[in-house]
């Protein structure tokens, strides 16, 4: 395995010790925000992240760097690209991939200066412990001629025989998101074939897909393809969407489209495969607190948990926790069979701000199902993660998650069938300001919640309206990744 610096002294921030996260990964302090350049390489997991060494905000975005041999624990490696004054990425390396070329690790990012984003290519030569820039970077001078284009940023790269494909993200005036294709021989003279995909950003059915797609991720999973953008529109971001289709001689046809996360807070995902074929994904869990409780807190973003990605049966995308993740499983409890009142029993001595339960419940006659997380003991201060049986849809609620003016909550909630039979089960990972939710794996909702007392770490079960079984429930500590 390659040998990598020790340890390397980030700024740090003050210690959070009641919002920031333990189990998800995050730099020591200030600004985080796209997963970049995820690779497998040498029996090592390696993660680039855009980053702001100057503080808890967006700005002047370098590329910070971890390395993992388990997907869980990481250590922090020197950044690896930082903006260079006068070039064209002088106002921010943003985001991009890394590839393998022939041995060399190769990166693919999005230089911001005055005149837009632009392609730029870095190379390592010593095992990805520093990084060169290409000298004629860009490598791609402008957008394609001819197009009305909203936004131009952002890169996924494969390989096709010996042709390297690239996608950009972008936007079409007048028409919706894209994803524009490009090819090369060499990764450095790019040709542009066309759009793989363009969105309607009139059309809200089955999810509306915006103005303008980032961070596109493009793949092929199960036999057939999927395309991850995440949806911006006028400056705001949305939420990252997956179209599932088939993709043969550079064209793509997009059969079924859906949410990544029905949550407010993940976005900008990206994927990458494992040496052992796994399609592992990590997002940006976003913030949910104004920007003066940021700069308070000295950071600012974390790492969604990684997540594997499948294709089940007819095409549905599904998401489970990475099974490294269970390695920091510490004390536990367990109940099967019992009602919710018999559950809650055994949950009332449970206080615990990081921790994974895993629970498969049967609504019976019930109208609405759920957990209560990071609760009070007076229930002031809960986040509500429930199911509508008859609406079919799966919601959190952090309407009630904090006390506090300065985070703001909402109801965030997308459609989850359930087979006749079928128990509802999920697996929620409460960890400190995050929770992160995956239910039958195919419907996933994070949030973020900031209690504001000591006390807000109860969970509690619940039926509405008829009575449900649990059928089973396991809830474990986890312990930090650090
Ligand atoms: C997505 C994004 C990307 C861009 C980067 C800048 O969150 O806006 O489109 O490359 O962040 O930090």
């Amino acid at each position: 395995m390659p040998v990598h610096p020790t340890t390397v002294a980030l700024p740090t921030a003050a210690p959070d010790p009641r919002h920031r996260p333990r189990y998800h990964f995050l730099p020591p302090a200030n600004w985080l925000n796209d997963p970049n350049g995820l690779i497998h390489w040498n029996g090592e997991y390696h993660l680039f992240y855009q980053y702001n060494p100057a503080g808890p905000f967006h700005a002047l975005i370098h590329w910070g760097h971890a390395v993992s041999a388990d997907l869980v624990h990481w250590r922090h490696l020197p950044l690896a690209l930082a903006p260079e004054p006068g070039g064209p990425d002088e106002l921010g390396c943003w985001s991009g991939c890394a590839v393998d070329h022939d041995g060399v690790p190769t990166l693919v990012y999005s230089g911001n200066s005055a005149v837009g984003q632009r392609a730029c290519v870095a190379t390592s030569a010593d095992g990805m412990q520093t990084w060169q820039k290409f000298a004629g970077n860009p490598v791609i001078a402008a957008p394609p001629p001819g197009l009305d284009l909203v936004e131009y940023r952002d890169h996924t790269i494969w390989q096709e025989d010996a042709v390297w494909y690239q996608l950009i993200g972008s936007g079409i005036r007048g028409a919706g998101g894209a994803a524009l294709l490009y090819r090369s021989a060499d990764l450095y003279a790019w040709e542009y074939v066309g759009p793989l995909c363009v969105g309607d950003a009139r059309t809200t059915a089955p999810v509306w897909t915006g103005s303008m797609w980032e961070c596109p991720d493009f793949f092929e999973l199960g036999g057939q393809h999927v395309l991850a953008v995440s949806v911006w529109d006028a400056g705001q971001l949305y939420y990252p969407v997956a179209f599932v289709g088939d993709y043969a001689r550079h064209a793509f046809t997009p059969a079924r489209l859906g949410k990544l996360d029905y949550g407010s807070s993940f976005y900008a995902p990206q994927t990458f495969r494992d040496a052992s074929g796994r399609r592992v994904m990590f997002g940006w869990m976003r913030e949910q607190r104004d920007e003066a409780a940021q700069r308070a807190a000295g950071w600012s973003g974390a790492m969604s948990l990684p997540r594997i990605l499948a294709l089940g049966a007819a095409g549905v995308l599904e998401q489970r926790p990475a099974p490294e993740l269970e390695q920091l499983r510490g004390r536990h409890i367990h109940a099967q069979a019992v009602g919710v009142a018999e559950t809650n029993a055994l949950l009332a001595g449970v206080s615990s701000d990081t921790i994974e339960i895993m629970l498969e419940l049967a609504p019976g006659d019930a109208a609405e199902v759920g957990a209560l997380m990071l609760r009070s003991p007076d229930g002031a201060e809960q986040t509500r993660l429930s199911y509508h049986c008859a609406e079919r849809r799966l919601a959190l609620d952090t309407t009630r998650a904090s006390l506090s003016g300065s985070a703001h909550g909402g109801v965030d909630s997308g459609p989850l069938e359930l087979a006749a039979g079928e128990p509802l089960r999920l697996r929620i990972f409460v960890d400190r300001s995050i929770v992160e939710v995956f239910a039958n794996e195919r419907a996933c909702v994070s949030g973020r919640a900031y209690p504001t007392r000591e006390s807000s770490a109860g969970l509690e079960l619940f039926a509405s309206g008829g009575s449900a079984t649990v059928v089973a429930l396991d809830a474990w500590e986890l312990g930090a990744i650090w």
